[in-house]
């Protein structure tokens, strides 16, 4: 039941928390659709549910009202096997704090993913070296995350999250830890891999970064706000 040349489609989606006596509303009928191999932005400040938003995309989360639609599958049909199955295909993570295992060296956290699927080591170790050397890092396969700097481990990361090829990667303040020049360089990977054919979502609060991406959603108070449309990125591409 393919919807379309549309990778996400979200319809009406609400998600709400309850802190005590009080109720918050982290998204209100935010409907969005990304088409497959787009490099999207969502930008918005702390709090505006950007975070709840990305968790609901990749099926971390779900939501409480609403559709949404995952690679043409509606997830609300999905049972939990299903559910991990999809995430697992379609879907890699990157965070703002890395979330490397820090007793794993770099190369045993780039292959767990295809262990977990139930791929031979050796098999998973090759594919694993083989991402690692396209993040630049072949040199530092050995280290712990502890032994690099946070660019390095970003990378790291991005090789994790796309080392089972996923159709799409999902961002979430990928810079926001990292220096000027890092933070680029992470760019850099993610427009590249954009440009290989993968679906980027880059979750921000920076204009600048989010000026990258080719199409910018605005996130306020749990709700898409406004959304505009660059013809060429208006800021970074000295490159
Ligand atoms: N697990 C949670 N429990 C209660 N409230 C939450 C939880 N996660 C997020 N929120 C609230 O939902 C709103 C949106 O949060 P979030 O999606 O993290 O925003 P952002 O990523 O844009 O900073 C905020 O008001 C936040 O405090
Ligand atoms: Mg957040």
């Amino acid at each position: 039941m393919k919807q379309d040349n549309n990778i996400i489609i979200m319809k009406n989606i609400n998600k709400r928390y309850q802190m005590g006596d009080n109720e918050v509303i982290a998204l209100e009928n935010v409907s969005l659709e990304v088409g497959a191999g787009e490099f999207v932005a969502i930008l918005g400040p702390s709090g505006s549910g950007k975070s709840t938003l990305m968790n609901i995309m990749g099926c971390i989360d779900t939501a409480d009202s609403g559709e949404y639609f995952l690679a043409g599958e509606n997830v609300a049909d999905l049972d939990d096997d299903q559910l991990a199955l999809i995430r697992n295909r379609e879907v890699g993570f990157i965070f703002q704090q890395f979330n490397l295992l820090p007793r794993y060296r770099a190369i045993q956290n780039v292959e767990l993913p295809l262990l977990l699927r139930g791929m031979p080591r050796d098999q998973a170790r090759e594919i694993a070296e083989q991402v690692m050397g396209q993040v630049g890092l072949k040199d530092r396969a050995d280290h712990k995350p502890s032994e690099l700097s946070g660019g390095q481990q970003q990378r790291v990361a991005i090789a994790r999250a796309m080392v089972g090829n996923p159709s799409i990667l999902l961002a979430d303040e990928p810079t926001g830890n990292l220096d000027t020049r890092s933070g680029q360089e992470i760019m850099g990977m993610m427009k590249e891999l954009n440009s290989q054919g993968h679906t980027v979502i880059l979750i921000t609060h920076d204009l600048e970064v989010a000026r990258m991406a080719k199409r910018v959603i605005r996130m306020l108070d749990g709700k898409i706000n406004m959304e505009e449309s660059y013809e060429l990125p208006a800021a970074g591409s000295g490159r």
